[in-house]
Order: structure tokens, then C-alpha cells, then sequence
């Protein structure tokens, strides 16, 4: 104890000796604070040794008469160390250890903190079960015992905790049942235990809670029915129960919860209809109860929910059409009914809805044809008709779906042209599928206008005529089929094509020319390079030019610069204009483009622009500027935050540092061909290490990013990389309402396998698109290409190496991996990490925290 502030208590005591006893409690607290600090190495506390009041040390909140301590809040400290001591705060009413690196057993002398009302313990690595003391915290309103690594049961100790409001345990590796005491739990609104290993019924006691608001259990191993109970209270806002093995009957009684604005319960095996009273929800917005065993018929009823937005019943056995009142649907923005035995004409009614952004009729028995008013009023993004019995002809009208991403025809009964309408969807990135229909006539040279386009199938059709040569002007093309069709003359020569397997081209009447092993005989379409290039050029220009002109000048809503010695130099109209231009576009990626901008002043910043799906922006402006704000202070090495922001009336900018060394894409992949390529494999791992590190510190932050891609690390002039688009998930994350539900989180390649079912980007699926990025630094190869072989991304390459008969040697980009040992055994090691984080299974992925460590400890070795 330092001798000045003992003094200072003792003169202080002489003065006020009625409070003798209190300022014995501070001095107490005090000296437990200190040994705390020590253990956990609190910097800030250290230095405030000599202040004699602890009162206003960073984390410490007093009660109002400065006589004990009770709130202590380290969280987000990156702490470790042994916590038992504040055990001894005797008062604490308020403690928040989450978002730390603590690890061992929570210490069971916690129990002793009779007073604490608040305990969140979330975002460690706690392990050991839950102690049975916790029970004796009486006055405990909210438990968060969440993301650690917590085993055994629930205690049923924790039964006593009668005033519990908030009881979350999500993701641990907690086991047995839920207990049957929760239902004695009579304040509880929220219950969370998601992603555990529980097991058993959800008990019928749940329904004598009569305050629950929430309740999320998915992915565990539930089973019986859901129980009729839990919807007696009405209380229930949000039910998540996804992902179990739950069976039975959707009850009836679902309809008295009128505030239930969310149910998921895919992924379960449920029977039956869907109830009626399902209309008597009024305030449902999403419903998602895909990849059941439900039956019937949809239930027109839905139609009474007018504020539901997702719809998703896919993959079970339902039958009939779809109501046409699902028109009266205004709000509704995904619906996803594929994969059942429904039949009929494709809704018009539904097509008039203005919010409609994905429909998904796929793989059903739907046999009418495609209306021209497909696109009227449309935001449609996703349009999936796939294997149905469809026909009749593809309407010229197709073009007016200026919005579509992804447009699904094949397996069909489609007849007659491709109409050329369709080189007008300028958007469409993600496939253009027409297979297995009975499309005849030419390609339309208008396809080449498809420039964002990856994925083109017009595979066993008619077709005929030659392949245009304009299709060159489809610069993203990664994928084509024309298999199976009529085509003649020689294959263009454009690398999507040539870098093809034989087998996108066969079946053909008469076509020639590289991937196909038949000569041209002499006709080639390289003698007319030169030409065509000019051809397909300027078709580009064409469409750059009509962009521009439709665009009008913007009106800056607002805007704001962070940095104050940047604040003169950053102009915000020419920020405006600068965008406006597609020569200054630097890259393009699911949820933004990104522009360079050179101010007036000489300064040269990076600007991302939005996709906003919606007017969301003008609707969301001031809370997408609040989390701006807050983004700008999350500072890390590693991580590429805003130095300001402009708001439009319906586009947000984001303005960032220009990094003129470009992405780890372009160092990974434009320079392959190089011949003056030094090799240098300790660089490359420390840029892995930095973007692991980038990412980790993210996660820490409870912040999950929705695009990590080679194309998304920036490189600044000391090859230290920079994670970019890390605000996304804030601005635009459906949870929050902020976007449009849609968008497809990810980029080709890069996207976790479980995503497919879940449509959700949670921390594994970060890891395994880390993953990929990792392989890419040690493969020198792209994610996606057609070398590795049908259907085979490069992650199925790397795993599939060893049935290959192939060595880890020969994954691994030579030029790296044969300079020295040293670099080969390291790079060994960075492979076998990567092949962790891209394991199917989510769960046996390691934490970023974990990964950072293993290649660290590469480099160390
Ligand atoms: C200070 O406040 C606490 C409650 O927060 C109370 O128990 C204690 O008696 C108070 N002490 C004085 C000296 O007022
Ligand atoms: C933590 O410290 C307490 C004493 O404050 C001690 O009893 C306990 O063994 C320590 N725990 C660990 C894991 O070191
Ligand atoms: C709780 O505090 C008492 C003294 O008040 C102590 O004897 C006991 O060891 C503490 N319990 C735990 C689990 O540390
Ligand atoms: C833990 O749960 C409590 C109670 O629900 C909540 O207030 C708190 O924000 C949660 N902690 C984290 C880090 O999410
Ligand atoms: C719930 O409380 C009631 C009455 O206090 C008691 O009889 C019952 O045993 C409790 N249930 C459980 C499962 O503990
Ligand atoms: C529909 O949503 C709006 C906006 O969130 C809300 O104000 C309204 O109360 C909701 N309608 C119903 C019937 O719940
Ligand atoms: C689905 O339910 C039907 C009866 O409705 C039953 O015949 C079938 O076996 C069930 N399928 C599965 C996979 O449970
Ligand atoms: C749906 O469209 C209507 C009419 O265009 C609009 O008023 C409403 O805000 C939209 N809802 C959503 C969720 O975008
Ligand atoms: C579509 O299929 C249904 C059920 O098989 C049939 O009744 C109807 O006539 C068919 N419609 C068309 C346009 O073929
Ligand atoms: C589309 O618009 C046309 C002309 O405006 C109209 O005749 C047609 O009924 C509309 N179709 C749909 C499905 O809205
Ligand atoms: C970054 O780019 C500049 C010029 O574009 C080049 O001179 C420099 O070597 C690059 N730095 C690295 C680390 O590649």
C-alpha cells in the first residue's frame, strides 16, 4: 500500500469518524483492485497505483457514496490471467469479463458474490462445466456463460436463481437436457442455448414462463415435438429451433403468439400442414421452416402477415400452387418454395410485389409459362424456375429485370430464341442458366454485354450457328457450357474458353478450335483477333457510357471526414464525381465497388460504394453513420477502417486510404506469369499471420465479416495487409434490418459449404473463407478454376490431393516450396492449418485466436 494514500484515508477517517467502517470497505476493494490489475496486467490501473480513489479508474463504478465497488467491466481487453480474486469485491452488483482470453474452470468462489445481478462471462475460453456455486447468486438477473468452451450439464443449481431475466449459453459444448426447472423460472425472457450438444425434449414447462420473448435452440439434438405450451403465454417474439431433430406437428397454438415476429424451425423433421392460424400472427416477418417432412397445401393465410418478408418452405413435401394472395404480400422479399411437389402457373399476382427480391420456384412440377410481366415492378435479384415443367417462350421482356443477380431456367420446357433482351440485365453475376431446354436459334451476340457474368450454361438445347465472337466482352466468365447443342465453326479465342474443359464443347454439330481437339483448318478465330478485340471493346464502352448518362448529380445528404488533418483535403463533390466514372473503379465485390478518387488537394483516397439493395440507406442513415462512427475507432494493424463517409439520398461511400499496392489478389494472381518473380515465402506468411490477426481482432469484437476474399486484403507499401469492407456487416446486416435479406454473403469460392443451408455467415464460415485464402498464399492458385477439374473448387483440390495419389509437395506453388527446406517444412505447416480451417464441419474449424497462434508458432520453430 503506497504511504501516501494510506495517509490520506487515515487523515480522512479522523475527520469523518462516523464513516470509519466504509472507508475500511474502499481500502478493502482497493487493495483487492491492485492484486487484480497485477494479475491481469492492467496497464491503466498500474499507473494509477497512487491514486488513491479507485473510483475513477477506467472499468470501476462505485456506488453513489464512493463506498464500494459495484461495477467492474473488463471486457474487450484481450485479458488473461486468474480472476478468482474478484471474488473478494463483496459488492459488486455489475461484473463483465466478456471478449477476453480467459481460460480454465469460472472459479467457483464467484458464487460468493451475493449481490452480483449482472454475470456476462461470454466470449472466452472458459472450460470445465458450469459450477453449481453460480446457484448461489440470488439476486442474478442476467447469466452469459456464451461462446467458451464449457462441458457436462446445466446445473440444476442454477434452478434457485429465481430472478433470472437472461439466461444465454450459446455455443459451448454443453450436453444433456434442458432442464425441466427453466419453466420454474418465472422472469426469464430471454433463453439462449444454441449451438451446445443438448439433448432430449424441449420441455412443456417452457410455457409457464410466462415473460419469454426469446427462445433459441438451434443446432443441438433436440427431439419430440415442439410444445404446444410455449405459445400459451404469447409472449414469444423470436423462436429458433433450427437444426434439431424435432418431430411432429406444428401446433395450433402457434397463432396466439401475435407478437412473433420470427419462427425457424428448418432443418428438423416436422410432419404435417402448416396450421391456419399461422394468418393470426400478425406480426410475423420471417417464417423458415425449409428441409422438413411438412405436407399439404401452402396455406393461403399466410397472405394475413403483412409484414412477412421471408418465406422459405423448400425441401419439403408440399403440394398444390401458390396462393395467389400471396400478392397481397407488400413486404415479402424472398420466397422459397423449391424442392416440393407444387405445380400450376408461375404467380403473377407475386410478381407484382415490389419488394421481391428473390424467387425461388426451383425443382417443383410448375407447368405454366413465364409471364411477360416477369419484371414489371421489380427488384428481383434471384429468379430460380429450375427443373420444372415450364414452357412456352423466354419473353423479350426478360430484359427488364435490371436487378437480377442470378436467373435459373434450366430443365425446363422452354421453346424458341434466346431473346437478346437478355444482354440488358446488366447486373447478373452470379449464373445464367438455359440448359435442357428446347431452345433453338442463334446465340444472341448481346450476351457479350454480360461483363460481371461467372457462370454461363446454354448447354442441351438447339442452338445453332456459330459461337459470337462478341461473347468475348464477358470478362468475369469463369464457367460456360455449350455442350449438346447445334453450334458450327470455330470456338472464339477467349481464355474463359480455351481454359474449358473439352467437355463444355461437345456434342456439337460442327464446331472447332482449342479446348476440342479438332482443327479448323486454317479457319481460326485468332487470324481475326484483332478485330473482334476492337468489337467487344467497344460494346463495353457502349455500356459504360449509357451508365453514366443515366446517372444523375447527386444530392449529398451528408458527410464526414474523421481524420481532422484530412478534413481540408477530402472534397466531397468530387468524391461524387469520381465515382460517377467507371475508369476509376477499382474493384467490385458482393456488397460494394470500390472506386480510387484523386481530391484537387493531391490527396488520393479509396472509395467504397455501397450496393444498396433498397432505399434502406435513406431509411437506416443515421444508425449506418452511428456504426460508421463507431467503426472508424475500432483501430487495428491489420484492419482497413473508414476515415469518413457520404451519404447520397440512395448510396453511402465509404471513404478509406488508398493503398496504391493494390489487393493480395492481384499480388497472388496478376503477377503468376511473371517472369522476374523473386520468390519470398516469409512475407507471404506474415501476410497470412496479418490478415488472420485482422480477422481474429474482428471476431473479438463480436464483429463477423461478410466477404473475406484474396480481393478484399489490401497491401500497403510495407506488404502489410490491410482487411477490407470490415464495416459491411454492420451497415448491411439483415438481422438488424438494415438490407435487403438477399444478398448473397461471399464471393465465388470462397464461401463456406454450410452456408447453403443456413444462409447464415457465422465465425466458422469466416474461418474457412480464411481458409481458402490461405491456400491460395501457398498454392498460387485461384479459388475457383476450371484446371482443377469439373464441379472441383480449389479447396475439394487441396483435400482430394491425397486420393489423387498426389503429395502435399504437389499443391503447393513450387516456386516457394522448392527454395529451401526451411520454407518447405514451414509451408507444410501453414498447409496443414489451412486444411483445418476449410474442414466441412463448422464445428471442428479452430478459432481465428487459435489459428494466429499455430502460424506463429511456425515462424518461431
Ligand atoms: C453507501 O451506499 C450503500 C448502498 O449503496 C449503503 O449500504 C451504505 O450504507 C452507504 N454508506 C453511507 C456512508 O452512506
Ligand atoms: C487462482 O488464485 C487462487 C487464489 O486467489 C488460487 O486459490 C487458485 O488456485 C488459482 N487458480 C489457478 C488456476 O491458478
Ligand atoms: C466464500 O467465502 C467464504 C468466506 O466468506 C470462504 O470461506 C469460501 O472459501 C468462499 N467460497 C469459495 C468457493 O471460495
Ligand atoms: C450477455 O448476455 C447479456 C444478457 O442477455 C447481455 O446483456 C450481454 O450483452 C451479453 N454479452 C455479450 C458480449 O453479448
Ligand atoms: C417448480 O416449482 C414447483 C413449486 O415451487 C415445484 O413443486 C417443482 O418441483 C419445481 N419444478 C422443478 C422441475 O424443479
Ligand atoms: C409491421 O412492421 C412495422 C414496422 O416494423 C410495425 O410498425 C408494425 O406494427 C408491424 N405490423 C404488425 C401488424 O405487427
Ligand atoms: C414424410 O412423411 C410421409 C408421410 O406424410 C412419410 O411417408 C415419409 O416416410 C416421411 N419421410 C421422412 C423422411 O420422414
Ligand atoms: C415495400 O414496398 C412498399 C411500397 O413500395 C414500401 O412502402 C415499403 O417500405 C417496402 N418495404 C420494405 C421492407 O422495403
Ligand atoms: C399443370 O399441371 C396440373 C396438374 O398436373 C394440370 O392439372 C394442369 O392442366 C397443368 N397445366 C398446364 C398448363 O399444363
Ligand atoms: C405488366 O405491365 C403490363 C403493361 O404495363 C401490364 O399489361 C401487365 O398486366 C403487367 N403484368 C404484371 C404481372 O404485373
Ligand atoms: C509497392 O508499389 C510500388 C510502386 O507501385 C513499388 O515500387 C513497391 O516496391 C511496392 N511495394 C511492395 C512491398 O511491393
Amino acid at each position: 500500500m503506497p504511504f501516501l494514500s494510506l495517509l490520506s484515508i487515515l487523515l480522512f477517517g479522523l475527520l469523518l469518524s462516523r464513516s470509519q467502517l466504509v472507508i475500511t470497505h474502499l481500502l478493502n476493494d482497493q487493495s483487492t483492485l491492485l492484486a487484480i490489475g497485477k494479475e491481469l496486467k492492467l496497464p491503466e490501473w498500474k499507473s494509477r497505483e497512487k491514486n488513491s480513489n479507485p473510483c475513477t479508474w477506467a472499468g470501476i463504478f462505485c456506488s453513489s457514496n464512493n463506498s464500494f465497488v459495484e461495477r467492474l467491466d473488463l471486457s474487450n481487453h484481450g485479458l488473461q490471467g486468474n480472476i478468482t480474486l474478484i471474488s473478494e469485491l463483496k459488492s459488486l452488483k455489475w461484473l463483465d469479463l466478456s471478449h477476453n482470453n480467459f481460460h480454465g474452470n469460472i472459479p467457483p468462489a464467484f458464487g460468493n458474490l451475493s449481490e452480483l445481478e449482472f454475470l456476462d462471462l461470454s466470449f472466452n475460453n472458459f472450460g470445465g462445466s458450469i459450477p453449481s456455486d453460480l446457484g448461489r447468486l440470488k439476486n442474478l438477473r442476467a447469466l452469459n456463460l456464451s461462446n467458451n468452451m464449457l462441458i457436462g450439464t446445466i446445473p440444476d443449481e442454477l434452478e434457485d436463481l429465481k430472478k433470472l431475466q437472461d439466461l444465454q449459453v450459446f455455443t459451448n459444448r454443453l450436453n444433456g437436457p434442458i432442464p425441466l426447472w427453466v419453466g420454474n423460472l418465472t422472469n426469464l425472457r430471454v433463453f439462449t442455448a444454441y449451438e451446445n450438444e443438448l439433448s432430449g425434449v424441449i420441455p412443456d414447462k417452457l410455457g409457464l414462463v410466462s415473460e419469454l420473448q426469446l427462445l433459441n435452440l438451434h443446432s443441438n439434438k433436440l427431439e419430440g415435438s415442439i410444445p404446444e405450451a410455449i405459445f400459451a403465454m404469447g409472449k414469444l417474439e423470436n423462436l429458433v429451433l433450427t437444426q434439431n431433430r424435432l418431430s411432429g406437428y406444428i401446433p395450433e397454438s402457434i397463432g396466439k403468439c401475435k407478437g412473433l415476429s420470427s419462427i425457424r424451425i428448418g432443418n428438423n423433421n416436422l410432419i404435417g400442414g402448416i396450421p391456419r392460424e399461422i394468418g393470426e400472427i400478425s406480426s410475423l416477418t420471417y417464417f423458415e421452416a425449409d428441409n422438413n417432412n411438412l405436407s399439404g397445401e401452402i396455406v393461403a393465410d399466410f397472405s394475413k402477415c403483412s409484414n412477412l418478408t421471408l418465406l422459405n418452405l423448400a425441401s419439403n413435401g408440399f403440394s398444390g400452387t401458390v396462393p395467389p394472395e400471396f400478392g397481397l404480400l407488400n413486404n415479402l422479399q424472398e420466397l422459397i418454395v423449391s424442392a416440393n411437389n407444387l405445380f400450376g402457373e408461375i404467380p403473377q399476382s407475386i410478381l407484382r410485389g415490389k419488394n421481391l427480391s428473390k424467387l425461388d420456384l426451383s425443382n417443383n412440377r410448375f407447368n405454366g409459362t413465364l409471364p411477360e410481366g416477369i419484371c414489371n415492378a421489380s427488384r428481383l435479384q434471384f429468379l430460380l424456375l429450375g427443373q420444372n415443367s415450364i414452357g412456352g417462350k423466354i419473353p423479350n421482356e426478360i430484359g427488364n429485370c435490371a436487378k437480377l443477380l442470378e436467373l435459373q431456367l434450366g430443365s425446363n420446357y422452354l421453346t424458341g430464341n434466346i431473346p437478346p433482351e437478355i444482354g440488358r440485365i446488366k447486373n447478373l453475376q452470379i449464373a445464367l442458366n438455359l440448359s435442357s431446354n428446347h431452345l433453338n436459334g442463334q446465340l444472341p451476340a448481346e450476351l457479350g454485354r454480360l461483363d460481371k457474368l461467372v457462370s454461363l450454361d446454354v448447354s442441351n438445347n438447339q442452338l445453332s450457328g456459330s459461337i459470337p465472337v462478341a461473347l468475348k466482352g464477358m470478362l468475369s466468365l469463369i464457367e460456360v457450357n455449350f455442350s449438346n447443342n447445334q453450334f458450327t465453326g470455330p470456338i472464339p479465342f477467349f481464355v474463359p474458353f480455351q481454359k474449358s474443359p473439352s467437355s463444355s464443347f461437345l456434342g456439337n454439330k460442327g464446331i472447332c478450335g482449342e479446348p476440342l481437339n479438332v482443327s479448323c483448318g486454317g479457319l481460326t478465330d485468332s487470324d481475326r483477333n484483332v478485330d473482334h478485340h476492337k468489337v467487344s471493346y467497344r460494346i463495353i464502352l457502349a455500356v459504360v457510357g449509357s451508365d453514366e448518362q443515366i446517372s444523375n448529380k447527386p444530392v449529398i445528404v451528408a458527410g464526414n471526414v474523421f481524420v481532422e488533418n484530412l478534413r481540408q483535403a477530402i472534397d466531397f463533390e468530387a468524391v461524387a464525381k469520381a465515382i460517377m466514372k467507371d475508369s476509376n473503379k477499382l474493384s467490385v465485390g458482393t456488397f460494394s465497388a470500390v472506386y480510387r478518387a484523386d481530391m484537387p488537394s493531391g490527396v488520393t483516397l479509396s472509395v467504397r460504394k455501397l450496393k444498396s439493395m433498397d432505399k434502406t440507406i435513406v431509411h437506416h442513415k443515421s444508425k449506418m453513420i452511428r456504426e460508421v462512427e463507431k467503426m472508424s475507432k475500432l483501430c487495428h494493424d491489420n484492419l482497413m477502417g473508414p476515415i469518413g463517409f457520404v451519404v447520397f439520398e440512395d448510396a453511402m461511400l465509404l471513404l478509406h486510404q488508398y493503398f496504391p499496392n493494390g489487393t493480395l489478389a492481384q499480388f497472388l494472381h496478376d503477377s503468376k506469369e511473371k517472369q522476374d518473380y523473386k520468390p519470398d515465402w516469409p512475407s507471404r506468411l506474415a501476410v497470412a499471420i496479418g490478415v488472420a490477426q485482422g480477422l481474429a481482432f474482428l471476431h473479438h469484437m463480436a464483429i463477423i465479416h461478410l466477404d473475406i476474399s484474396s480481393g478484399n486484403v489490401f497491401l500497403d507499401s510495407n506488404f502489410n495487409p490491410l482487411v477490407g469492407e470490415v464495416e459491411i456487416s454492420k451497415l448491411l446486416d439483415p438481422s438488424t434490418g438494415t438490407a435487403s435479406i438477399s444478398a448473397v454473403a461471399g464471393s465465388y469460392g470462397y464461401i463456406a459449404p454450410e452456408y447453403a443451408y443456413t444462409m447464415q455467415v457465422t465465425a466458422p464460415g469466416n474461418v474457412y473463407s480464411y481458409g481458402v485464402v490461405l491456400l491460395e498464399i501457398l498454392t498460387t492458385k485461384l479459388p475457383v478454376d476450371e484446371t482443377f477439374g469439373e464441379g472441383i473448387d480449389l479447396v475439394k483440390w487441396v483435400h482430394s490431393a491425397p486420393a489423387r495419389g498426389e503429395t502435399p509437395e504437389q499443391i503447393l506453388d513450387p516456386r516457394l516450396s522448392t527454395v529451401s527446406f526451411v520454407w518447405r517444412k514451414e509451408m507444410l505447416a501453414a498447409l496443414k492449418v489451412a486444411l483445418l480451417c476449410t474442414d466441412t464441419t463448422p464445428a471442428k474449424r479452430p478459432k481465428l485466436k487459435k489459428v494466429v497462434e499455430m502460424l506463429q508458432e511456425i515462424t518461431q520453430n
